[in-house]
């Protein structure tokens, strides 16, 4: 696949962050949100990180204009029917992402690859509900997707070769360092990442130490860049629920039953920096 054009769906903080990073590679992005109140929240937050990497002086102010005049945001998934390459970052519900793959597999060129980032979903349920298998991967981008460098590149049963070598390339030409991994749940980081977010919570539970404390020893003790307070906060803490729920189910191992407190907190809309409340406050 000669990838000319992107289409990005969802104007999350994931599709914000890929956007963002796609854009910056030289490529054309066509950003399909559901209203243009959430496209244009999109649109400002890739506009203030911009204005950061200029003060920085990351970037010129006629870069960052050039990097948004690429993007072009849009409601109606017919302009998404060239696009060589589609990446879903809606809402990880399974319903509403099945409802998202059919669309695209329905108004898109047949050539093209139709990409999910979930990180919760088998990636194989969503290629079934097209009728192009072999061209449905994962591409996993990772929180925030501008500035980590992994990507994992899910290969289900049914895909092709060529389009994971199409999916590594791409990864590769947005300067990202891309992993295959088989299609199981939380393929490789999230498998092994979330383990130890839930088994903080359950430390802080039976009160081993405080979230501060417990923060402060997996930064100074492991060299992470966050403690798991922080991460969880960051990455929201609905969906470590959905994940961890979606590793239990997948494996049945005792690590992965999430944590009660996680369970209420989630309850009680407590998801992290997106509700600017979560373990800590923002
Ligand atoms: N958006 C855009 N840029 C951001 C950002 C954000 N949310 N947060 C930080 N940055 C940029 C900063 O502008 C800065 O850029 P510069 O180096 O070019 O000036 C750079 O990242 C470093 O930021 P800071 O100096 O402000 O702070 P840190 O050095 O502490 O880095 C961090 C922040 C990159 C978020 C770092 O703390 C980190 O790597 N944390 C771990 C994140 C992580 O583990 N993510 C994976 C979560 S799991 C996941 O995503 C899977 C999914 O399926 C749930």
């Amino acid at each position: 696949m000669g990838c000319d054009s992107v289409g990005i769906v969802g104007s999350g903080i994931m599709g914000s962050g890929i956007a963002e990073t796609v854009i910056e590679s030289g490529y054309p992005v066509i950003l399909l949100s559901r209203t243009p109140e959430s496209a244009k929240a999109m649109v400002n937050s890739i506009k203030g990180s911009f204005a950061r990497k200029i003060e920085k002086r990351k970037k010129s102010t006629s870069q960052a204009d050039e990097d948004l005049s690429r993007l072009i945001c849009t409601n109606d998934i017919a302009d998404l029917a060239n696009c060589d390459l589609l990446i879903e970052t809606v809402v990880e519900d399974i319903d509403v992402k099945m409802r998202v793959m059919k669309g695209l597999d329905e108004a898109c060129k047949p050539s093209a690859i139709i990409a999910t980032n979930t990180s919760t979903f088998p990636v194989i349920e969503l290629a079934a509900a097209t009728s192009r298998p072999d061209k449905v991967c994962g591409i996993h981008f990772f929180n925030p997707a501008q500035v980590m460098k992994l990507v994992e590149i899910v290969e289900t049963l049914t895909v092709s070769q060529d389009t994971i070598q199409a999916a590594t390339a791409f990864a590769l030409s947005c300067n990202k360092e891309p992993v295959v991994v088989k299609d199981q749940a939380g393929f490789i980081v999230n498998a092994l990442l979330f383990p130890y977010l839930n088994n903080a919570v359950k430390l802080l539970e039976r009160g081993v130490a405080s979230k501060e404390n417990i923060d402060i020893a997996m930064k100074g003790g492991c060299g992470f860049p966050m403690g798991p307070f922080a991460l969880l906060d960051l990455v929201g803490l609905d969906t470590a629920l959905s994940i961890l729920n979606s590793l239990y189910d997948e494996f049945k191992d005792p690590n992965f039953a999430p944590a009660p407190l996680l369970k209420r907190m989630v309850a009680a809309k407590l998801h992290g920096r997106k509700t600017k409340a979560g373990f800590y406050n923002y």
